[in-house]
C-alpha cells in the first residue's frame, strides 16, 4: 500500500480550551465566566449525560451564586496551564506538535463591561511568545464556551443584539494585541451548540418550558452569525493575511436503513444539525429548508436587511469542525427518542467509547468529501480524540494508551485518504495535548491527552505531567509527516 504523507505546511498538533485547562480563575484580574460556575457532581451517571442536561435554565442560574459550599468547581483550577505554560509548551514540542489550537478567555481580557485588562494581555503575550520560540503555530479561538458572567447577567448573552457589539469590542482588542502571533483564527467554538445548549453556546439563560425557547435559541444563533461575519471583516481589515474559520461540532449521521423514508429523515436531520451552519458561514444566506423549518415551528426571527448584507460580506476563510463520532437517524430512532449525545441512534457496525461515542474514522473521510465538495473552502479538523478513564502505571512508569494511538491513527489515515480524494485540508489538532476538564461531564477522569496530568476529579494530585505512549507515537507521526501511519 502506498504510504501517504502530509504536505510540509500541514498543521499537525493538538487543541484545548482556556476554561478547561488554564485554571487561575481569579489571577491577573480575571472575572468569572459561566464555566467557572459549572460544578462536578460525582453522583450523576456521567456516561448518560445528554445535551439537555448541559442547558442551564433560569431557576438554576438564579441560584448559582447562592452558596459555594459543598460544590466542586473543576474549571476553576483546570490543570493550571496559565502558570505552568513554560514546561507544558516544551512538552508539546517534545511530542512533535507544530501547531496548537487554544482559546482566549474573554473574562480575562474584559473582566467587566468597558474595562480592558492589560495584565492578562501581557500574560497571554508571554505565553504566545513561548509558542513562537518553539515554532509552534497558534490557532486562536475567540470564544470557547466561557462567556463572562457580566455578559450573561446584563444582556442574557447573544439573545440580545447588544452582545454583537460587546463581542466586536473584545475581538478587536484580541485581534490587534495578538496580531503578531498568528494568522489563524476561529470565531465561535462549535457554533451549532447554541441550538442544543443555548447557555453553553451563546450564554443565554432560558426559562424552563417556555414555548418560545426555540425561537430564542435561533435568534441568539443569528446574532452570533452576524457577530462572526463582522469579526471576519474586522480581522481582514486588521491584517490582510488573517484567516478566520467558522467551526461546528460535526454531527455526521447515516440513514438508519435504506428505506427512502429514513434517508429523507436523515437528510433533514443533517441539514438542521450540520449543513445549515456551514451554509450560512460560507454563503452568507439562510437556505430554504431552514426557512421552512422556522415556519413549521412558528419561529419568527428579527433579521434586518442590513444584517443580511453583513452575512453575505463576512463569509469565513476556512471551515473547521470537531469530529468525535457519528450516529444514525431514521423513523425508529425518532420513535425511541434518540440515544446519543446529539440525539441520533446506534450504528451496529461501529464500536463506541466508554461514554457511548461511536468511533467512525471512515465517516470522517465521507464527511470531509461531502463538505469540501459542497463549499470548496479549505478544511481544518480542530478536535478529534478519545476520552478514557485511565491511570498512570507507577510501577512501570508508563501509560500504555494503545486505544488512543489506534483512534488517532485511523482518523489521520482517513484524512490523508480524503486529501488524496481531492479535499483541501490544512490542518489537524487532536483533542488534546494535556488531560483537562471534560466539557460535558466536568470530570478529569475522561482523559483525552497525549500527556497525563496527575489531577483527579476533585482537583487533588501533584499536577505532574508525564508523556503517555500516544505522545511518543505522535512525535513519530509528526517527524515522518504521517508516513508511519501506514507501516
Ligand atoms: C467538544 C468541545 O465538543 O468536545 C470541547 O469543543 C470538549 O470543549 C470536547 O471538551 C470533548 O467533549 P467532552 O465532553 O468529552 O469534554
Amino acid at each position: 500500500m502506498e504510504k501517504l504523507k502530509f504536505p510540509d505546511n500541514f498543521l499537525l498538533g493538538a487543541a484545548a480550551a482556556a476554561s478547561q485547562y488554564e485554571g487561575a480563575y481569579k489571577q491577573d484580574g480575571k472575572s468569572l465566566s459561566i464555566a467557572d460556575y459549572k460544578t462536578y457532581n460525582p453522583k450523576v451517571d456521567r456516561k448518560k449525560i445528554n445535551m439537555n442536561e448541559i442547558e442551564c435554565y433560569e431557576d438554576v442560574f438564579l441560584q448559582l451564586k447562592d452558596t459555594e459550599e459543598n460544590k466542586i468547581y473543576p474549571y476553576r483550577w483546570g490543570v493550571d496551564f496559565y502558570n505552568k505554560y513554560e514546561g507544558d509548551i516544551k512538552l508539546f514540542k517534545k511530542i512533535g506538535m507544530n501547531c496548537f489550537r487554544t482559546s482566549i478567555a474573554w473574562s480575562r481580557i474584559i473582566p467587566e463591561e468597558g474595562v480592558i485588562n492589560y495584565e492578562a494581555i501581557k500574560h497571554y503575550k508571554k505565553i504566545f511568545k513561548k509558542f513562537k520560540e518553539q515554532k509552534i503555530e497558534l490557532v486562536l479561538t475567540l470564544s470557547h464556551y466561557d462567556y463572562p458572567m457580566w455578559l450573561v447577567e446584563k444582556y442574557n448573552g447573544f439573545a440580545n443584539k447588544d452582545a454583537i457589539e460587546k463581542f466586536l469590542e473584545y475581538s478587536e482588542i484580541v485581534l490587534r494585541e495578538f496580531d503578531e502571533f498568528t494568522n489563524y483564527w476561529i470565531c465561535f467554538n462549535e457554533i451549532n451548540m447554541t441550538t442544543h445548549s443555548a447557555y453553553t453556546g451563546a450564554g443565554v439563560v432560558l426559562k424552563r418550558d417556555n414555548p418560545k425557547n426555540k425561537e430564542i435559541k435561533y435568534q441568539a444563533l443569528h446574532n452570533q452569525f452576524v457577530a462572526q461575519a463582522l469579526v471576519v471583516k474586522l480581522a481582514h481589515k486588521i491584517n490582510k493575511d488573517n484567516k478566520m474559520g467558522g467551526m461546528i461540532a460535526a454531527v455526521n449521521s447515516y440513514p438508519s436503513t435504506c428505506d427512502p423514508n429514513d434517508v429523507i429523515i436523515n437528510q433533514e436531520f443533517s441539514q438542521i444539525n450540520n449543513d445549515l451552519f456551514f451554509e450560512i458561514e460560507s454563503r452568507g444566506a439562510y437556505p430554504k429548508y431552514i426557512l421552512n423549518f422556522f415556519e413549521q415551528e412558528n419561529i419568527k426571527l428579527n433579521i434586518s436587511e442590513e444584517e443580511k448584507e453583513i452575512l453575505k460580506e463576512g463569509s469565513v476563510d476556512y471551515l473547521s469542525f470537531s469530529y468525535y463520532m457519528s450516529s444514525v437517524m431514521g423513523q425508529e430512532v425518532l420513535d425511541k427518542g434518540g440515544s446519543t449525545l446529539f440525539f441520533g441512534g446506534k450504528n451496529p457496525y461501529l464500536k463506541e467509547s466508554d461514554w457511548g461515542w461511536q468511533i467512525d474514522p471512515i465517516g470522517l473521510r465521507i464527511f470531509m468529501n461531502r463538505l469540501y465538495n459542497c463549499y470548496q473552502k479549505p478544511l481544518m479538523i480542530v478536535e478529534n480524540g478519545i476520552g478514557v478513564d485511565e491511570k498512570w502505571d507507577d510501577k512501570e512508569n508508563i501509560l500504555k494508551d494503545d486505544y488512543r494511538i489506534e483512534y488517532i491513527k485511523s482518523h489521520l489515515k482517513n484524512i490523508q485518504l480524503a486529501m488524496q480524494d481531492g479535499v483541501e485540508c490544512i490542518g489537524y489538532t487532536a483533542w488534546t495535548a494535556l488531560d483537562l476538564v471534560s466539557m460535558s461531564t466536568k470530570e478529569m477522569s475522561k482523559r483525552y491527552g497525549f500527556i497525563y496530568v496527575d489531577i483527579d476529579d476533585f482537583g487533588k494530585g501533584t499536577g505532574d505531567r508525564k508523556i503517555k505512549e500516544s505522545g511518543k507515537w505522535f512525535k513519530k507521526v509528526s517527524d515522518t509527516k504521517g508516513e508511519i501511519l501506514w507501516d
